[in-house]
């Protein structure tokens, strides 16, 4: 990891997409939109290697039995590719917690497969989907985390120190994650000296140190105020084009869609309609992607 994410102009990322040049969020309602049917056939360049970062097969997700059933999530099939940054959208209840849940191994689908880089997440031992939780896996939701009586520093520390890594090395990556979130200074104070869109950095420095590659966000400006919440959509772009982060951002925000390289729309469950992915020119007739 070198530099601060976003300092650099926007480049092509792993997967062959590029961010939007235009990061002022102009476009309020996202255009483009396609079927979802199409999502299996797309060949990203990056699958010619390695399997798409993420991939739901036909997966549903049900609470309860009998009259009360819920269904969260229903027939969802979509695939992620590797450096990608897709926005779920939806009415609330529609299940974009749930599809963001089943990703991390936080829930286990009712039927289908969630496949996380080539790896069905059935097949894999709760060991071994725990380790894949700390080690692969960031998640940053609405409600922080960040732990009051550890400073910025140490929370950022933990879930290194949590695996074992020396404290010693643990604060030096911390230190530059930090810093590639465009936090360098006050790192020994704690979360509450900071203002929302800080500390909300500080959680996305602890999302993804130690080179996570899926990083899953459920609503993470809900709390900022409109400057606020830029920055960090920015700064989550960046991740994203720089650094081949991988992320699923849930959001209300219909203005995030210009920093995104696609949006997903759910709705009563299922994805009803999502944006062509953003690969430039590389996308023909909104639906094939050729190298
Ligand atoms: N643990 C649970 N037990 C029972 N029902 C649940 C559970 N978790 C979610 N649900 C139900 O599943 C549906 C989808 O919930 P989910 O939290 O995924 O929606 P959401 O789109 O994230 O909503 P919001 O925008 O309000 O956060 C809702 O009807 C919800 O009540
Ligand atoms: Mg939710």
């Amino acid at each position: 990891m070198s530099g601060q994410v976003g300092a650099t102009p926007p480049s092509s990322n792993p997967s062959g997409s590029t961010t939007p040049s235009n990061t002022t969020p102009s476009n309020t309602t996202p255009s483009n939109t396609m079927n979802t049917t199409c999502p299996q056939s797309i060949s990203f360049d990056a699958q010619k290697v390695s399997p798409p970062m993420l991939q739901y097969i036909d997966v549903v997700k049900s609470y309860g039995t009998g009259s009360t059933e819920v269904r969260a999530v229903t027939d969802v099939s979509l695939t992620i590719g590797r450096g990608e940054f897709v926005a779920v959208m939806g009415p609330s209840g529609c299940g974009k917690s749930t599809l963001l849940h089943l990703a991390g191994a936080l829930e286990t689908p009712s039927a289908g497969r969630v496949i996380v880089d080539g790896n069905d997440l059935a097949e894999m031992s709760v060991r071994d989907q725990a380790e894949m939780r700390r080690r692969d896996v960031g998640y940053v939701f609405q409600s922080l985390n960040l732990i009051p009586a550890l400073t910025c520093l140490e929370n950022v520390m933990l879930p290194l120190e949590l695996d074992g890594v020396a404290t010693k090395q643990a604060r030096l990556l911390a230190t530059e994650a930090l810093h590639q979130v465009g936090l360098d200074h006050s790192l020994d104070r704690y979360p509450d000296d900071f203002s929302g869109g800080q500390r909300q950095r500080i959680a996305i420095a602890r999302a993804v140190i130690g080179d996570r590659r899926l990083l899953l966000t459920d609503e993470p400006t809900g709390a900022l105020d409109t400057v606020n919440s830029d920055q960090v959509v920015e700064l989550l772009a960046a991740l994203a084009r720089d650094r081949g982060v991988t992320i699923v951002m849930v959001t209300h925000e219909p203005r995030f869609a210009s920093w995104t390289d696609r949006v997903v729309f759910m709705r009563d469950g299922r994805i009803v309609d999502q944006t062509a992915p953003d690969f430039g020119a590389t996308v023909s007739s909104g639906i094939g992607v050729t190298s």
